[in-house]
């Protein structure tokens, strides 16, 4: 029992490891994946996940959980070219793991926790251009040869908190850097001539700010070794409180360095003033800090009078100078940059250039002041109260300060001024009549609190900027303007498009617009594209049209998102994007459609008038309606007939009637009583009543027919009812004359009835022949005489 127990035991742990075993084997899916890459950034993801494809070719796995790469963790990655894993927990990477890698050609390892690199790693990444191993723990480049293979390799960032030392062999191999990141903030060792073999690199950032505190001999040995005549050199997080720490750069100056940038660094003003006047005897043309903090002065520092006669360029991007105004160095004297060709001062808490200084910024051409604090007084001081300084400027950019007016009159002197940005500034209106220089070209008045345009608008605008104001008409005629930003205003109307004839690009979003036509488009001869979204549309037929086709006859293409195009109203499609719309046939062509509806109903009426007409519909049920009314009447006793006979003929045959059938039978012994319309009807009643009254009180139906008879409408409707009657009651009521011959052929086919008659029955013939005369009329008399009369008459006989 026992041995049992511990064997169902053991193979039930063994099962468990199977499972678990399995289970580690099972790969993550990464969430966003399209056709080639997938961005697998931030999921907690603790695996590789699976490859959706063989043709993935950039994985973004980021600010993950990794802390291992295995040998078959990329096996199904083999067309990968990019691979980010920055910010995770790395610790080992297996020596295969990117074998199967060999398209790849960018590679960030950055921030992660490897203590050791592997020259293993690299061996077959034969296409790398892009290695980042910033932020780990190693402190050696492993054990030297670690680039080798990375024959391509362009761009390298390593180093961290943590890099002791540099050894000779750590970069043996690589040639033909171009950019070269270098963090080597606590590094201690460094071996000479270990960057010098990688030959020039052009674009070099160093953080070595340990190395300018204690050892500035490490520093001026690396300087010495990777800078050239034509290299760019920034320092990185970097401090510079001594005068004696800035020293080491003179090693730079000294090998021609053209072009230095510090980023995230402190300096305090004894080093400033000691970097300034290294910098004077330098060839450096371009000078750059950003994030720049300026420690305030122990003791206000004297400056000398400084020459800096080669710098060309100058940017300073979020600079902070406490105590600015015990700083020096802001004392701008005469010749101090009088070479400067471009100058930036972004958010550095500026508020004036002197007068003065600008007098000396002759060959300046580009200068950008924007995010300070400079007001009106202050432009007009900066410009000399626009009696001509800057003379050279091609750009000014006075963005995001504290202006008020618009004074075009501090530019009017300024002939090659060209791009003027005065936006994010609060000026609220706009002179009637402003004075640009004759050449500006480009216009920045965006978020600047303007609640309408005027003509100081300058005719040679380009390119104007006027969105995220609170515009609601535009109108001012600008013949050369090409675009035109009036984004974020509240615009109800497209502006005219006759006014800007050269206009290619406009943007209109987030306005006030109902809709536009095509013909609104078709006024802007030259559009082509246009951003017009986050206004709330009216969706009608024609615009919804125009929105999802039409616009490419009018060479116009949209450039925002379709997504933001949205229905205002109607009701019914309120917040749906117009490409969602569907509106029904009914609501976008109601006239055609209602038109439609009724000629269709016209046509209807029409057909049905032509069918009663052709098939005497009409007739046929009113004959209807009187044979059924005759059927329901008492049928007359025999000897209540007041006629012997009903004559039914064409009035064209009445002559006949009345000269000869008269005569034979009325007035001629026995005499017989006839029944004509024209003499026995009753005036005024409906002719069917009467025709049928007169039929039912008639012992016979006498039909003459010829071919008028044929013609007579009348005639017909007699006979059709006749047709019933002799149905109905199967007897013998109906005469036929025919006064000449018709052949039944002849008859017209909506006679049938009377020609199935005649084909029926016998009919009398009136004879050509005189002598027969007599005995059509025996014949007649017969064929129409009452029994009961024969009778009497016999009778009469009998008694005479
Ligand atoms: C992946 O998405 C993140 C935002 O989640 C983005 O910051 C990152 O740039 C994306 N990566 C790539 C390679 O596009
Ligand atoms: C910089 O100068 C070196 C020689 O000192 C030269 O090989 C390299 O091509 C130059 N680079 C550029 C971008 O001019
Ligand atoms: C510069 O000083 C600020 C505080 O004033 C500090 O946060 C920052 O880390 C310092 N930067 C360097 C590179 O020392
Ligand atoms: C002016 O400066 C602002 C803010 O720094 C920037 O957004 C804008 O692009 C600059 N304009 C020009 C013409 O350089
Ligand atoms: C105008 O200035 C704003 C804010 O400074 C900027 O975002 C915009 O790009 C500028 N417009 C043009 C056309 O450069
Ligand atoms: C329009 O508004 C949307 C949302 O408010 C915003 O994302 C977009 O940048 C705005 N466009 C312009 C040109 O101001």
């Amino acid at each position: 029992m026992c041995f049992t127990e511990i064997r169902i035991m053991t193979s039930l742990v063994f099962v468990l490891l199977l499972v678990s075993q399995s289970f580690s084997l099972s790969r993550p899916q990464c969430l966003r994946c399209d056709q080639t890459s997938c961005n697998c950034s931030r999921q907690n993801l603790m695996k590789i996940p699976e490859a959706p494809s063989k043709l993935i070719t950039g994985l973004d796995l980021s600010f993950n959980q990794l802390e291992r790469i295995m040998k078959d963790d990329f096996l199904a990655f083999s067309s990968l070219r990019s691979l980010t894993v920055n910010n995770n927990r790395i610790k080992t990477i297996h020596g295969d793991a990117f074998v199967p890698l060999i398209h790849l050609e960018k590679l960030d390892l950055s921030l992660n926790q490897l203590a050791v690199l592997s020259s293993m790693w690299f061996k077959t990444l034969f296409s790398l251009k892009y290695l980042n191993l910033l932020g780990n723990k190693y402190t050696t480049l492993g054990q030297g040869n670690l680039f080798q293979p990375l024959k391509r390799l362009k761009t390298l960032h390593f180093g961290g908190p943590f890099l002791h030392s540099i050894s000779k062999l750590d970069f043996s191999g690589l040639f033909g850097l171009e950019e070269l990141f270098f963090d080597g903030k606590n590094l201690q060792v460094y071996a000479e001539g270990s960057l010098r073999q990688i030959g020039p690199i052009n674009h070099i950032t160093l953080g070595l700010s340990d190395g300018f505190q204690r050892n500035r001999a490490l520093v001026q040995t690396i300087l010495s070794e990777v800078v050239r005549a034509n290299t760019t050199l920034t320092f990185t997080d970097m401090l510079f409180f001594t005068e004696k720490q800035v020293v080491p750069l003179k090693v730079a100056f000294d090998l021609g360095l053209p072009s230095l940038s510090f980023k995230n660094v402190n300096m305090s003003v004894e080093a400033c003033l000691k970097f300034l006047n290294l910098l004077e005897d330098s060839d450096v043309i371009m000078l750059a800090f950003e994030n720049a903090k300026f420690l305030a002065p122990t003791r206000i520092p004297m400056l000398g009078s400084l020459n800096l006669k080669k710098l060309e360029a100058v940017f300073f991007k979020n600079v902070d100078i406490t105590w600015f105004y015990r700083f020096p160095a802001l004392n701008f004297e005469e010749p101090l940059i009088n070479a400067v060709r471009k100058a930036s001062v972004i958010n550095a808490m500026l508020f004036v250039i002197p007068c003065q200084t600008s007098v000396e910024l002759k060959k300046l051409e580009f200068l950008d002041i924007s995010d300070n604090f400079v007001s009106d007084i202050a432009l007009i001081e900066v410009m000399c109260n626009g009696n001509g300084v800057l003379m050279n400027l091609q750009t000014f950019n006075v963005s995001k300060n504290l202006l008020q007016t618009i004074n075009s009159r501090l530019f009017t002197k300024l002939e090659r001024l060209q791009n003027i940005d005065m936006s994010q500034n609060s000026f609220t209106t706009m002179p009637d009549s402003c004075y640009w220089p004759a050449n500006l070209q480009f216009l920045n008045l965006s978020s600047s609190h303007l609640t309408m345009v005027t003509h100081c608008l300058p005719e040679s605008l380009h390119i104007l900027d006027l969105s995220k104001n609170y515009l609601t008409v535009f109108d001012i005629k600008l013949p050369l303007l090409t675009e035109l930003h009036i984004s974020g205003n509240k615009m109800a109307y497209l502006p005219a498009g006759s006014l800007y004839p050269q206009l290619t690009f406009l943007s209109i979003q987030n306005n006030t617009l109902q809709m536009f036509s095509s013909n609104d488009l078709h006024d802007y001869k030259q559009l082509t594209r246009l951003e017009a979204g986050g206004n709330p549309y009216i969706c009608t037929c024609d615009f919804v049209a125009l929105m999802s086709g039409d616009l490419m006859n009018q060479r116009v293409s949209v450039r925002d998102e379709t997504t933001s195009y949205i229905c205002e109203s109607p009701d019914t499609e309120r917040g749906k994007t117009i490409a969602d719309v569907r509106l029904s046939v009914f609501k976008c062509h109601t006239i055609l459609a209602f038109s439609l509806l009724c000629s269709g109903i016209l046509a209807l009426c029409l057909l049905s008038a032509a069918l009663c007409y052709k098939f005497n519909i009409l007739w046929y049920m009113r004959m209807t309606w009187a044979w059924l009314r005759a059927k329901r009447k008492p049928k007359l006793r025999k000897g209540a007939l007041d006629f012997d006979a009903f004559v039914s003929y064409s009035e064209m045959d009445s002559g006949w009637v009345e000269a000869h059938l008269l005569l034979a039978l009325e007035q001629t012994e026995p005499q017989l009583k006839l029944c004509l319309h024209k003499r026995d009807f009753v005036p005024g009643g409906w002719i069917l009543d009467n025709i049928m009254d007169a039929i039912e009180k008639s012992h016979r139906t006498i039909f003459v027919l010829s071919r008028h008879f044929v013609r007579s409408e009348w005639c017909k409707y007699e006979l059709d009812y006749t047709h019933f009657r002799l149905f109905d009651q199967n007897d013998d009521r109906v005469v036929l004359i025919l006064l000449e011959p018709i052949d039944a052929k002849n008859i017209p086919k909506r006679f049938s009835r009377l020609r199935r008659v005649m084909n029926s029955r016998t009919y009398l013939e009136w004879p050509h022949d005189e002598n027969q005369i007599p005995v059509f009329w025996e014949s007649l008399r017969t064929a129409i005489t009452r029994p009961e009369t024969v009778n009497e008459v016999k009778e009469n006989e009998t008694f005479i």
